[in-house]
Formats: structure tokens, C-alpha cells, sequence
């Protein structure tokens, strides 16, 4: 095994005959794969019924893939229950937010509060730990497969009772942090703390509650008791293989499972990329570059793996589009652009049945390997061969952060007020899209990381304020940084309830404002913002801003505040702090970010050419990769950095001219 980019994927060699296991390492070999993922939903061969193991036919697909040199990733099968075991213990199916408990079916269907689930998968785990720990091909464990989804069963109150009893202490104090004096809420017993549903607190579906709090808890509650089976594995795994790094596949933005939660547990972070059609390539591109980085902040940007793509399309939209010729090794060498160090698909040969049996597959239904998939993907496996360890390891300092927070993200769109079209994932991606577009290393990072080596911490709809984080964003401003934040922030405490105070909250001393009212309008109502001499839209939100000492830099153009400040921004100590007291339009967001990246001579290289991305990795010796990719239409640009590209081996001089194509990439080892 030569060190590279791990490149393979998931593999149910049980689906076909030992005939075709053959075919398939052939292949392989063509395709430069070196790394499969087994054992992903194999409960019901590895356990027929309760009382009965049977490994032969794992024992025979890690021998074969250890016979045929590959680096093996080992899945615990708890992603599906089989269906002996939802007959046995119905208990274990889940209850839906209509409050239906479940019959067997389909995957991620396990109640993560059921004892008899866990023991089971529990068990499972630590025979397979204890049965191929020792084999050192295994190079990763997988647990489960793209934790997800919630249960509101009978189990799942109870556990939420007791999660609610450690998190508050007593009754008094949830009740304090639920303002139950509401609506007559006040609970006098655990017992009548019940999950928010259809049947409680919900209508309208699950962002429509009474009670912000109790469903804010909730989805707090779920992700950690998914999180419990994850735990749970891990530590039966670790029995028997102390060592080998445990991991699951993460879903990037994914809002269910709040993943800075689960960070702590994860030897390593991995996910799988399957990014939706947005209106452009640069707008998807962008797009996933957010969730690679935030995947890469999960554990404080070490490298992180892309554990699942599709190799051309993916069965479950409505219509599945392939991807076009370059693309899949433009993604893939993206990937890696931003920090992954192995990337593999799903799958690796196409499923005979089933709903995902037209879904994209390295090896499709015939096994050909004269397809222009196969030869894109067997292109690909020998760029990573020919680049092997180079980048390995490497890191990508930043000085600019983007702050993401999922109880935010909960909050902001549980709230009745001020208005329903505001999504997160929008504004996030909006703020982001700029700070890509601007070619700047960048860390996607949680509330709770540390802001001192940063010059530029950008943060859309904070809406919660949990913590020390004011008086630690506050500090990285008087030292110099500057802070951007929008409509929407600092309005809601950890508990979900406002501030008693101006908004925004702990933030206004800082901002040197205050919001006097907050305009809500349809999504059609344009209010032009000026900014910096020029004209942009803002919609869905206006704040009505009084300014303390807030220098003025964009103002509203109509309705009763024309006139008065959109955009501010406020001189504290050696930084500023800039507050977007509206959803201003791309083309705004991008003049912001701009400004406040310019003042710390932060624009990245290529900055301005549309769709063109460029990241750096440093490794671990210091050597640094610069990488061009371009997303978009052809451009011709200077060549930003002296260096040889490690595709090509062809040597570039800084200002040359430097052709790039659609799907361009470019690896750079720089000189300097
Ligand atoms: C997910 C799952 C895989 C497969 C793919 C299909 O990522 O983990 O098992 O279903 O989706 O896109
Ligand atoms: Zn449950």
C-alpha cells in the first residue's frame, strides 16, 4: 500500500456471485482504487436471527479485499435493522412526528432511545471489532451510516425527561428557561414534560411550535441521543481495536444533527457529497466548498474525508442529470483543495435492485470498463497515484473565519416573527459565496472556537448568544479584528428567550446601535440599499436602526426609514464591527465582505474572476499547494504564484499567462 489520496468507495461485493467479485478487482485495479468500504448495512447476513452470527461471508469480502492489497474501511451495519428485529421488538421502529409508530422498512429506522436496538447493534459492533480489529488493512471504522431523522416515541419522552433533568437541574429552573408563565405551561412534574409533536406543541409541521424552547431542546436532545449510538459503537469497537481511527459519514449542512456536537467524538470527520442543483456551477461549487470546510472545522482543520460521491449520478431526485465530462474530477480534486484526504464514491459497483438501482456507480449493471464514467474515473485514480503522499497531511491556515451555529440555524427558523422566509442556509451561503468568491483561506468554525488568530470573523444571523461569545467577539474586535454581522443577531439568550435589553442583545454596545423596530416584507418587496455610492437590493428583513456611535455606510432608499442606516459599522479599540441590519442581495453581500477583507489585505489571489476558485494546503513540511479550479467559462489570468503544477509537471512563472478551461485544475507546489 503506497500512500495517496485514499480513492474507492462503498462495496457489497454480497450482492453478486464470486465471479464477479473477480471482474470487479480487475477493474479496480484499472480504476487505481485502493481503498473499499464493507460491511455498510450487512446486519442481516452477519446476524440471521438473534442468536445466530455468521461472518462467512464478511470473512470472505475482507480477505478477498486484503489478498488484493486495498486499505478497508470496516462499517458497523446499525443503518438498517433487519427485519427480525423490528419484528421482534417493535419497539425499536421509530415514532413519527404524527406520533405513528413504524412497521419494518426502508433504513435509518431505529429509535435511538430503544435498550433493544442498542444492545444489539452494540453487540454487533464490538463481534466485528473483536473479529477483524486485529487485520491491518483495516485502516478506518465506520459506524452506522448518515445518522439522521428523530422519534418521538414513548422511549425517546422519557430519555428528552432525563437530558432536560441533567441539562437544568430542576423543575424551577426548565420552566424558568421555557418562560412556561406562557400559556400556562408551568410543569410541576418530569412526568408531564412530553416531545414537542404534532400531538404537543406543533402545527403546521415541525418548524411551527408554541414553544420555541421545548422544540429547540428537543433537536438539542435528538442529535445527542444519535449521537449516544454512535458513542455507544465506538466504545464496543475500541474494545477490541484501540486504535484504528473511528469515523462516520456526516451529511455537510445538514440541520437535523447539530455536528459540533459530535466533533469531539470523531477521530476523524468524513461526509458525503452530494451537493443540490443550484442555479450555477459556481453557486454549487461554492456551495460545497462551504461544507468541506465546515466538515474540516469539525476537528480543528485536520484532514477530512469525502467518504461518499456519486461517480456520475444520484438515483434519488426527481431527475438525475450526470455529471458532465470534467466535473467529476473537477469536485473530486476540490475535495481535496480543501482538505480531504481520500475520496470515495458510492459505489463502486452499481446495485441490481431496489430504489438506488440506477443510481451512479463506478462499475455500472454490465461491469464495463470502456465508459467514458469508467475512463474519467480510472483518469482520475491515476492523478492520485502519480500525486501519492505530496499532500497528505496538509493544512490551510486562515485568517478569516465564518462562524456557524446550529442552534441559530434551529432558532431562527422555529420563530414565529419577523418572518418565515428567512433560512439560514440562505444567508449563510449568500456570506459565504462572497468570502469564496474572494479566494481567501477560510475556516468554517463553531461560536465556541477560539477567534484570537483571525483578522476577519464573519457571522450571518447569530441570532443566539450563548456563552462567553460577546464578550470574546468584543475582545478579537479591540484587538484589531473586524467583525461582520447581520439582521437577525444577538436577539435570542441560550434558552431561546430575548434579551431584556436593545437589540441586539450583547452585541450593541459593540455594534454601537440599537434596533428599534423590525420590518417584515414578502419576498417581492425591494427596498434599495446605498452603499458605498452604489445601489442593492435588501428584502424579507429591515431593522430599524438607531445609531450610537455606528458610522453609517449603507442606508435604506424607501417606505418610512428611508434614509436611515442599513449598513453601520463601529470603531472599537484597534478593529471594527460592521452590522447589515437587512438580507442584502449577492451583489451587497460581495461589497461588504469585499471592504472588510480588503482592510486586512485578505482578497485571495484571482479574486476576481468569476468562478474561479483557489485554496492553499500547507503540509506538513512546510511546502505549500496552491489550487486553481475553475468552475466556470474560460478565462485567461496572470499566473499568481511561480511553482510546478502537479498534474502536469509543467512549470509556471507568477504573471505568465495561464489558460484555463472549463473544469480546469490546477495543483500548484509553490516555490517561494
Ligand atoms: C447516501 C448513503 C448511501 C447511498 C447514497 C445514495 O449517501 O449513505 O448508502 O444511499 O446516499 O446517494
Ligand atoms: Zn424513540
Amino acid at each position: 500500500m503506497t500512500p495517496q489520496i485514499g480513492y474507492g468507495g462503498d462495496y457489497n461485493p454480497e450482492q453478486w456471485p464470486g465471479e464477479v467479485w473477480d471482474a470487479d478487482y480487475a477493474a479496480f485495479k484499472l480504476a487505481g482504487v485502493d481503498t473499499v468500504t464493507v460491511g455498510v448495512f450487512a446486519w442481516a447476513h452477519l446476524q440471521p436471527a438473534e442468536d445466530r452470527y455468521d461472518f462467512s461471508t464478511l470473512d470472505a469480502i475482507v480477505d478477498r479485499a486484503t489478498a488484493e492489497g486495498m486499505r478497508i474501511v470496516l462499517a458497523t451495519p446499525s443503518g438498517a435493522m433487519p427485519p427480525w428485529l423490528a419484528h421482534r421488538y417493535p419497539d425499536a421502529c421509530r415514532v413519527d412526528f404524527e406520533g405513528r409508530r413504524h412497521v419494518y422498512g426502508q433504513r435509518h429506522n431505529a429509535c435511538p432511545s430503544s435498550p433493544d436496538f442498542r444492545r444489539l447493534s452494540v453487540a454487533l459492533a464490538g463481534r466485528l471489532a473483536e473479529r477483524y480489529g486485529g487485520n491491518p488493512a483495516i485502516v478506518a471504522w465506520h459506524v452506522g451510516n448518515e445518522y439522521g431523522g428523530a422519534c418521538w416515541c414513548p422511549a425517546c419522552g422519557e430519555a428528552f425527561r432525563e437530558w432536560l433533568a441533567r441539562r437544568y437541574g430542576s423543575l424551577d429552573r426548565l420552566n424558568a428557561a421555557r418562560n412556561t408563565a406562557f400559556w400556562s405551561h408551568t410543569f410541576t412534574d418530569w412526568a408531564q414534560v412530553v416531545p414537542p409533536n404534532a400531538l404537543s406543541e406543533h402545527w403546521r409541521g415541525p418548524d411551527h411550535t408554541a414553544f420555541q424552547g421545548i422544540t429547540l431542546d428537543y433537536r438539542r436532545f435528538m442529535s445527542d441521543a444519535l449521537l449516544g449510538g454512535f458513542v455507544a459503537e465506538k466504545a464496543a469497537i475500541r474494545e477490541h481495536s484501540p486504535h484504528t481511527p473511528v469515523t462516520t459519514n456526516m451529511m455537510g449542512l445538514y440541520q437535523p444533527i447539530d455536528y459540533h456536537r459530535w466533533a469531539p467524538h470523531l477521530d476523524f470527520a468524513s461526509w458525503d457529497n452530494y451537493p443540490p442543483e443550484d442555479r450555477s456551477a459556481g453557486r454549487t461549487a461554492a456551495r460545497m466548498a462551504l461544507a468541506h470546510r465546515l466538515m474540516r472545522g469539525l476537528r480543528g482543520g485536520d484532514p477530512f474525508w469525502v467518504m461518499e460521491q456519486t461517480p456520475s449520478v444520484t438515483a434519488s431526485r426527481d431527475v438525475n442529470p450526470v455529471k458532465r465530462p470534467g466535473v467529476l474530477r473537477l469536485w473530486s480534486w476540490q475535495s481535496v483543495a480543501h482538505g480531504a484526504d481520500a475520496v470515495l464514491y458510492f459505489q463502486l459497483r452499481q446495485s441490481r435492485g431496489a430504489c438506488e438501482k440506477y443510481h451512479g456507480a463506478v462499475l455500472d449493471h454490465a461491469g464495463r470498463t470502456d465508459t467514458r464514467l469508467f475512463r474519467e474515473v480510472a483518469a482520475l485514480g491515476a492523478e492520485f497515484a502519480h500525486v501519492g503522499d505530496a499532500l497528505l497531511g496538509s493544512r490551510t491556515p486562515a485568517r478569516a473565519a465564518l462562524l456557524v451555529d446550529w442552534d441559530s440555524w434551529w432558532a431562527v427558523e422555529l420563530s414565529d416573527g419577523p418572518n418565515r422566509n428567512v433560512r439560514y442556509l440562505d444567508v449563510l451561503t449568500s456570506y459565504h459565496r462572497a468570502l469564496w468568491q474572494a479566494n481567501v483561506p477560510l475556516d468554517v468554525v463553531p461560536v465556541t472556537a477560539d477567534l484570537s488568530g483571525y483578522d476577519l470573523v464573519v457571522a450571518p444571523l447569530l441570532h443566539m448568544v450563548k456563552g462567553d461569545l460577546a464578550d470574546r467577539v468584543t475582545a478579537f474586535v479591540e484587538r484589531g479584528g473586524t467583525f461582520v454581522t447581520t439582521a437577525l443577531s444577538g436577539r435570542v439568550d441560550e434558552d431561546d428567550n430575548a434579551f431584556l435589553t436593545d437589540v441586539p442583545g450583547p452585541f450593541a454596545s459593540l455594534l454601537g446601535l440599537r434596533v428599534e423596530e423590525t420590518d417584515a416584507q414578502r419576498p417581492d418587496v425591494v427596498n434599495p440599499v446605498t452603499l458605498f455610492g452604489r445601489e442593492y437590493d435588501a428584502r424579507h428583513v429591515f431593522e430599524v436602526v438607531v445609531p450610537a456611535d455606528a458610522e453609517v455606510i449603507g442606508t435604506y432608499g424607501t417606505d418610512f426609514y428611508a434614509g436611515t442606516p442599513a449598513v453601520t459599522r463601529a470603531r472599537r479599540g484597534q478593529g471594527q464591527a460592521w452590522y447589515v441590519a437587512t438580507l442584502l442581495d449577492d451583489p451587497g453581500v460581495a461589497t461588504v465582505v469585499h471592504q472588510a477583507l480588503a482592510d486586512h489585505a485578505l482578497l485571495g489571489p484571482l479574486a476576481d474572476i468569476p468562478d474561479v476558485e483557489v485554496t492553499e494546503r500547507i503540509t506538513p513540511t512546510g511546502t505549500r499547494h496552491l489550487f486553481i479550479l475553475n468552475h466556470g467559462t474560460h478565462h485567461t489570468v496572470p499566473a499568481p504564484v511561480t511553482g510546478t503544477d502537479l498534474l502536469t509537471n509543467r512549470h509556471l512563472r507568477a504573471g505568465d499567462d495561464l489558460d484555463l478551461p472549463p473544469t480546469t485544475v490546477l495543483v500548484i507546489r509553490c516555490e517561494s
